[in-house]
């Protein structure tokens, strides 16, 4: 599958050292709207085509996928464009701003028939996998409550996208996904009933956002997002025979199921911190079976964690001008 790249920031520069562990498929193309920056990508990457115009991108007949990785707020203008132009989508998350706009989102790609996905990296880990088979082989019972942080003390530029209110900042959208969308995963709902603390910053986002949540198989999660300050960035999944702690959960390398009668710790065998190709391969994987959504990452799932965002958003008075359109 030949892919292009929508922009070619920070997350970009992973994506593209993570693809060629992707197989049977290149980056053949990237646009950004800095052409030095662009250029110098391109480069680095060994990518045949750069873009400045996103027209000429857009039109280029040879992408079959494209992944769109700019700030929030262009998640849902940027992959309906693409969709348009007739090929799939990895969107970086958060997928949209609001429900809403995911909505709108799906919509699109189910009327174009093209594949779609929010990049939730984490669910495709190895070491997240494992987990999931350890509560599946019921090596710590039935799950009771999980706690989850997501926390950095980030970059402190009011105009950057951390803080900057127009280009949707905040600690829930940038991170506290993370921790909200294991939550639902693991309780595989959404919650019956959500409460959440907040600190806003001076630009009027949410620096640390904390948050309790009760689901409808009476789990319950207690969970953390800050930009802010640095968290203790880890998982505990506890069961009635045990738990598993999953330390720097989000980019999990690692993880260690404390059950009943022994304790077991899986390393991922390549060991490293990050690991994008596998949400990449498993959506490639998909597109081959003809599908139009992963089971994984499904449309239903985006949605539904988007529909919890925005009832925290609505708990803590977190309000961005999408919301108002
Ligand atoms: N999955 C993960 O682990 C992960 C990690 C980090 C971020 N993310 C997500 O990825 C997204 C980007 O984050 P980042 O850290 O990569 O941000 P970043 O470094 O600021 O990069 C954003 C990119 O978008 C481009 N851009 C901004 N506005 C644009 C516009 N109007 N038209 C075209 N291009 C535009 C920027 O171009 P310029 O250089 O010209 O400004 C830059 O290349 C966010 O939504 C974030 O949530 C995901």
């Amino acid at each position: 599958m030949k892919w292009g790249l929508y922009a070619t920031g920070g997350i970009a520069e992973a994506f593209a050292s993570d693809f060629n562990k992707v197989s049977g498929s290149k980056i053949i193309a990237a646009y950004a709207r800095n052409k030095d920056k662009g250029r110098l990508f391109c480069e680095r990457h060994h990518i045949e085509r750069y873009y400045d115009d996103e027209a000429a991108f857009l039109n280029d007949p040879d992408i079959e996928a494209v992944y769109v990785s700019t700030p929030h707020t262009l998640h849902a203008e940027i992959s309906i464009k693409v969709l348009k132009a007739g090929k799939h989508v990895l969107c970086e998350k958060p997928f949209a701003m609001n429900a809403k706009e995911a909505k709108q989102v799906i919509a699109v790609a189910i009327e174009e028939k093209r594949f779609i996905m929010e990049a939730l990296w984490t669910l495709f880990l190895p070491t997240i996998q494992k987990v999931f088979e350890w509560i599946e082989t019921d090596r710590i019972g039935e799950v009771k409550v999980i706690q989850a942080n997501f926390g950095f003390s980030g970059n402190r530029d009011p105009q950057g996208r951390h803080l900057n209110p127009d280009l949707g900042g905040g600690a829930l959208l940038d991170v506290g996904i993370y921790p909200v969308l294991m939550a639902n995963y693991l309780a595989k709902s959404t919650p019956e009933s959500i409460s959440a603390q907040v600190n806003f910053t001076q630009t009027g986002v949410d620096g640390t956002t904390v948050m309790n949540a009760r689901y409808p198989n009476g789990m319950l999660a207690m969970l953390s997002a800050s930009i802010e300050v640095n968290l203790v960035n880890d998982l505990i999944i506890y069961g009635e025979k045990g738990r598993i702690v999953v330390p720097l959960f989000w980019m999990a390398n690692e993880a260690t199921c404390y059950s009943e009668d022994k304790v077991e710790t899986f390393i991922s065998e390549e060991h490293q911190k990050r690991g994008y190709h596998y949400e990449t391969q498993a959506m490639i994987d998909a597109i081959n079976k003809g599908n139009l959504s992963h089971e994984v990452a499904s449309h239903q799932f985006t949605l539904e964690l988007m529909e919890t965002l925005d009832r925290i958003r609505s708990e803590i008075g977190l309000v961005y001008k999408q919301d108002l359109d």
